[in-house]
């Protein structure tokens, strides 16, 4: 870790926040809550965040990565202050510093990967420099991607490929790399990539891609269990906030998008599953728990600039009065 540069983040490696000014305005609604910034990186967000906010506002940061928290050491405002866990533990590590249901005015998350971990060849995320094949968010715990591709059985894999990569070489890809590591095992990023991509067809259609690109995001996904994180975090945040607080997520690919979507969708909606033929006046429904969400893209000018951004789509819920339950929610978010 080292110097400041120019974009004011610490260490060697940029992060460029996607839509830094827009996702803090939305957020911020009163200048003296609480807001969660449940994706630190390198804190371009967290420090736009926090010069909005009066004196008496806080910041309450998570990020799983040590290099994250590493980073943070660099914000030494005290109004702010960082938690290394997953956030999909959100409720609990807010309740251990006395903040509960109700407690918090805005929850912001930047999901997926930072550019700091794909463009260090020893986090294992990139398939364009040769490193270990790591890819965790969190080094400090659980399994990596050799590992696991060195245990789990063809079948799982060509499920996680397909599932998480949206591969249509799936199995291909599975079968060649169950051949390839009875003789040499796979760990590094370079033996991968090059086999996924003497195993894929040259003549798909999407050669604009490298080969790889799509296996690469199914095992990062699943190392690190990307959308279970999302599909927990989501109710949780719901939860925390209070009325007329804000969820902002920003999400870089249609398979978390899709998450987020239908968690605001199902939280704005409380008359979709029931059978119209059931006659129910309007105060007999459940009373919605947000406001339709705003679905928003960055500029042309913006994504001109950061490439990162062609991707991401910001959608912001507002809280209303109704008291938390998850009754609403899609089926794999009820607790
Ligand atoms: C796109 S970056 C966020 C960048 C940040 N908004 C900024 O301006 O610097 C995503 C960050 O979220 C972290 N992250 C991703 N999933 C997480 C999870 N489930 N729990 C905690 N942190 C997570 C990653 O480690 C990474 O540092």
């Amino acid at each position: 870790m080292g110097m400041t540069n120019s974009s004011g983040q610490e260490g060697g490696f940029v992060h460029l926040p996607v839509l830094a000014d827009r996702a803090p305005e939305e957020l911020v609604w009163r200048r003296d809550g609480l807001y969660v910034d449940a994706t630190f990186g390198r804190g371009g967000h967290t420090r736009r965040i926090l010069a909005q906010l009066a004196p008496e506002g806080r910041l309450i940061a998570f990020d799983r990565d040590p290099e994250a928290i590493e980073a943070s050491r660099a914000i030494t405002d005290p109004r702010f202050r960082i938690i290394h866990a997953p956030f999909s533990e959100l409720c609990d590590r807010l309740a251990e510093l006395g903040f509960g249901d109700g407690s918090v005015s805005g929850v912001l998350m930047d999901i997926g990967v930072s550019s700091p971990q794909i463009d260090d060849a020893q986090r294992g995320f990139s398939f364009r420099f040769d490193g270990p094949l790591d890819m965790r968010m969190d080094t400090s715990t659980g399994e990596n991607a050799a590992q696991w591709l060195a245990r789990a059985s063809e079948s799982e894999i060509t499920r996680v490929i397909d599932r998480y990569g949206e591969e249509r070489f799936a199995r291909r890809i599975a079968k060649a790399i169950a051949e390839e590591r009875k003789e040499n095992p796979i760990t590094t990023t370079r033996h991968l990539a090059d086999l996924v991509a003497k195993t894929v067809p040259r003549s798909r259609g999407d050669s604009q891609q490298h080969p790889a690109t799509r296996t690469f995001q199914a095992i990062r996904i699943f190392i690190n269990g990307e959308l279970d994180e999302l599909q927990k975090a989501l109710p949780e945040a719901g939860r925390l906030l209070e009325p007329e607080g804000h969820l902002a997520v920003i999400s870089f690919h249609s398979l978390e998008d899709r998450i987020v979507k239908q968690f605001f969708s199902d939280a704005s909606n409380p008359g979709r599953e029931i059978d119209p033929r059931i006659p129910l006046r309007a105060d007999e429904l459940p009373a919605p728990l947000f406001q339709p969400a705003k679905r928003i893209r960055p500029t042309e000018a913006e994504c001109a600039e950061n490439p990162r951004a062609r991707s991401a789509t910001l959608r912001v819920g507002v809280r209303t009065a109704a008291p938390w339950s998850s009754s609403l929610l899609p089926e794999e978010m009820r607790k």
